[in-house]
């Protein structure tokens, strides 16, 4: 089949304002990536279309991308999920709400910042068992936790929400599932100071609860539960 690529170019060092590039490829198979299709437009049409990523194979998180109005990782976007026939129109700009740097890729570390503010680390000083095993933990609370262990930080589900892209300072839904992910972890001993945050005037209140985060996750969290699970925390006192 052919694909019709429309591509958001800006290069800083020389366009005034972004535009659209438009790229025909021919040969193109339904079960390639729409990564892979953004290497043949680098490799084979413009060597100067800049993109982030690495593993090729939905782990990194490094090439989250609006592709045809939604969040996506090209490298897990078939062509075939986005449509069918001789031929197809596929839309490819950098996610939303974060200063673009170059073309396809965006400046991460505001995202980072959310993400680093929330204390996503374990925090426990108590000395460990005398035995030199791990810290113990049942299945039931293990399982508390287990959803939101799987982000690889791709930023899909925050560049996807209207309340960060209406003010940037809001945490952000990937801040909240990294939060979650200690603060129902039973061996945590700092639940309270990630409460803090995400309990803060930028923290979960400013989630409407829209979904776009959820529906946006390549690793199928389900975040807007998650979220739903740090506020009620909050509203209860209870863990
Ligand atoms: Fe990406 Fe999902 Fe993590 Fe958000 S929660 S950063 S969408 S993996
Ligand atoms: Fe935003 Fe997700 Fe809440 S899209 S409004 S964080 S449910
Ligand atoms: Fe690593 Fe897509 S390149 S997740």
């Amino acid at each position: 089949m052919q694909a019709q690529l429309r591509i958001r170019r800006y290069n800083p060092e020389k366009d005034s304002a972004g535009y659209w590039g438009e790229y025909t490829l021919n040969d193109v198979n339904s079960n390639d990536s729409v990564l892979d299709l953004l290497h043949r437009v680098k490799w084979e049409i413009d060597g100067t279309l800049s993109l982030r990523r690495s593993c090729a194979h939905g782990v990194c998180g490094s090439d989250a991308m609006r592709i045809n109005g939604a969040n996506m990782l090209a490298c897990k976007t078939l062509v075939s999920r986005l449509g069918d026939g001789d031929s197809i129109k596929i839309q490819i700009e950098p996610i939303l709400g974060l200063k673009v740097i170059k073309d396809l890729i965006v400046d991460m570390e505001p995202f980072m910042d959310h993400y680093k503010s929330v204390m996503p680390y374990f925090i426990n000083d108590d000395p460990p068992p005398e035995d030199g095993r791990e810290r113990l933990q049942s299945q039931e609370d293990r399982a508390r936790f287990d959803d939101t262990t799987k982000c690889i930080l791709c930023a899909a589900c925050t560049t996807s929400c209207p309340s960060f892209w209406a003010n940037d300072k809001y945490v952000g839904p990937a801040a909240v599932v990294n939060a979650h992910r200690f603060i129902f972890d039973s061996r945590d001993k700092a639940p309270e100071k990630r409460l803090a945050v995400v309990g803060d005037t930028f923290g979960v209140w400013r989630c409407r609860t829209n979904f776009n985060c959820t529906n946006a996750c390549p690793r199928e969290i389900e975040i807007t539960k998650a979220i739903a699970e740090v506020k009620n925390v909050l509203y209860t006192g209870e863990i």
